[in-house]
């Protein structure tokens, strides 16, 4: 259990690293900070790849697939940026394993008829890394494969898959109180689909695939099915982990040069018997020994690296990813961002901890901006994570790394400002990118997407 959170939600107001250092003490928030931020420019060897440093693209789906589910122009232009901007590992964004399990009809799907267009992402990714960087800079390639589960539209309309009834995010999500669960037997089957994406992800050259287990999603919301009764894959914790830890195994069995790692919430923030890595007692509070049994499996299963992450964005999108700003018509939760930001760093020291043989990513640093090195290098140093994986501050400021390497420092005026942007574009239906620092791009999805949401609700009437 960690300390409580109380304290007020207030926007990024540092001049200085003095001026962090003590909101920091002031709150107090377990945040590390370290002047020497060299520790991030080391070199990690993960299952005989030489990664150039510690950064990390995390999966940022850009919702900008092509008809067929192949990257589209904006996906290209999007992983060429990130190798051109020098993190070592791009952890591509969620891809559907199956049509039914995309969240949107943009979402990457991999499938046979469309694997030659994921082959030239990959080469043109590469080349992009190679272009800047020079043969020796070897890029790390991991694939995110995914289920929507309750989150599936692919069609554009809501299709839920779920795993268990969930009393708190049932009336979030619009499930109705009749809707039935996925069955053992279709969720034995679609572990096939894993595993053949799997195979088709090393066809198109990816190093290695992460099953995804994070933010609610089907594998996600599985770990959490304590009240899926009768059932080899809901109640207990072998039972819940079951379906992870199979497809890992099968695809480790099927194609044993591929590396398979997973990204998993290890607290959900959501309260027993609904979330997974909750605390029963003290709700909503975390209890990690099942999230760090989880870590031990997938490590004795031949995971080289985990990434973790908690929350659910569609339920407390604060602790996942903290911000200034929330999405329209939400609320800024009570908590101060840097309370999320120590919860975050709090969970994945757990994870790292439970697993110190191998690399775990660490998540959530957006919002610290140009203070994002000397907590990422202080968690590092503390053997709190061996990565520090950038979601947002990828999107708005890709070149930061290339910008510590060269400079000493990231550039403040190009960071993330936590502004929920991005967010907002995804919900409203558009392509997702940084409508600040990417503006060109973005701007005109943003205020598409905001004027379309206007015409829905005014369409709808009052609600
Ligand atoms: C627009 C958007 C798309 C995202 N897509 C994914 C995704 O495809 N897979 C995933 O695991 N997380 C996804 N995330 C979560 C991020 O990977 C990351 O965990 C989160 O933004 C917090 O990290 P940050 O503070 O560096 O942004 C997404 C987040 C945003 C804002």
């Amino acid at each position: 259990m960690g300390p409580a959170s109380a304290s007020q939600h207030e926007r990024f107001r540092f001049a200085d690293r003095a001026a962090l250092a003590e909101k920091i003490r002031a709150l107090p928030a377990d945040i590390p900070l370290s002047d020497d931020v060299g520790v991030l420019l080391e070199p990690l060897a993960i299952a005989g790849h030489e990664l150039p440093n510690r950064f990390v693209v995390q999966p940022m789906e850009g919702r900008d697939a092509g008809a067929d589910g192949g990257p589209g122009p904006l996906t290209m232009r999007r992983y060429e940026r990130y190798a051109a901007g020098g993190s070592g590992l791009i952890w591509f964004e969620a891809t559907a394993v199956v049509p039914a399990g995309r969240a949107h009809p943009a979402q990457l799907h991999l499938h046979r008829a469309n694997v030659r267009a994921f082959s030239r992402l990959v080469s043109a990714t590469r080349a992009a890394a190679r272009a800047v960087f020079g043969e020796h800079h070897k890029l790390m390639l991991i694939l995110q494969l995914t289920h929507s589960g309750r989150q599936a539209r692919p069609d554009g309309t809501r299709c839920p898959i779920i795993a268990q009834r969930n009393a708190i995010l049932d009336p979030v999500t619009g499930v109705s109180a009749d809707h039935a669960l996925v069955t053992d037997e279709e969720l034995d089957q679609l572990q096939q689909a894993y595993v053949n994406a799997a195979g088709l992800a090393a066809e198109a050259g990816f190093d290695g695939v992460d099953i995804k287990a994070c933010h609610g999603y089907l594998v996600s919301e599985l770990l959490a099915a304590f009240t899926r009764g009768d059932s080899r894959y809901g109640g207990t914790f072998e039972n819940r982990a079951r379906f992870l830890l199979e497809v890992v195994r099968k695809i480790r069995a099927a194609i044993p040069s591929l590396v398979v790692t997973s990204r998993f919430s290890a607290h959900d923030g959501i309260p027993h018997p609904y979330g997974f890595g909750a605390d029963a007692a003290e709700p909503p509070g975390e209890q990690l020994d099942e999230p760090c049994a989880l870590a031990r499996a997938l490590r004795d299963l031949g995971c080289p690296l985990l990434n973790v992450s908690i929350g659910n964005p569609y339920y407390n999108p604060h602790y996942g990813r903290p911000f200034d700003k929330p999405l329209a018509g939400a609320k800024a939760p009570s908590e101060h961002p840097l309370m999320g930001i120590a919860r975050l760093l709090r969970v994945t020291a757990a994870i790292q901890q439970a697993v110190p043989e191998i690399p775990v990513v660490g998540t959530g640093y957006s919002w610290l901006r140009q203070f994002i090195p000397q907590v990422g290098a202080a968690a590092v140093m503390a053997g709190q994570a061996a990565l520090i994986g950038l979601g947002r501050a990828a999107f708005a400021y890709p070149d930061c790394v290339k910008d510590l390497a060269t400079r000493g420092a990231f550039d403040p005026q190009r960071t993330c400002i936590g502004c929920s942007g991005c967010s907002q574009i995804m919900r409203d239906g558009g392509s997702a990118g940084c409508i600040v620092h990417d503006r060109e791009v973005y701007a005109a999805q943003y205020k598409h997407g905001r004027r379309r949401a206007a015409q829905v609700d005014s369409e709808s009437g009052p609600r």
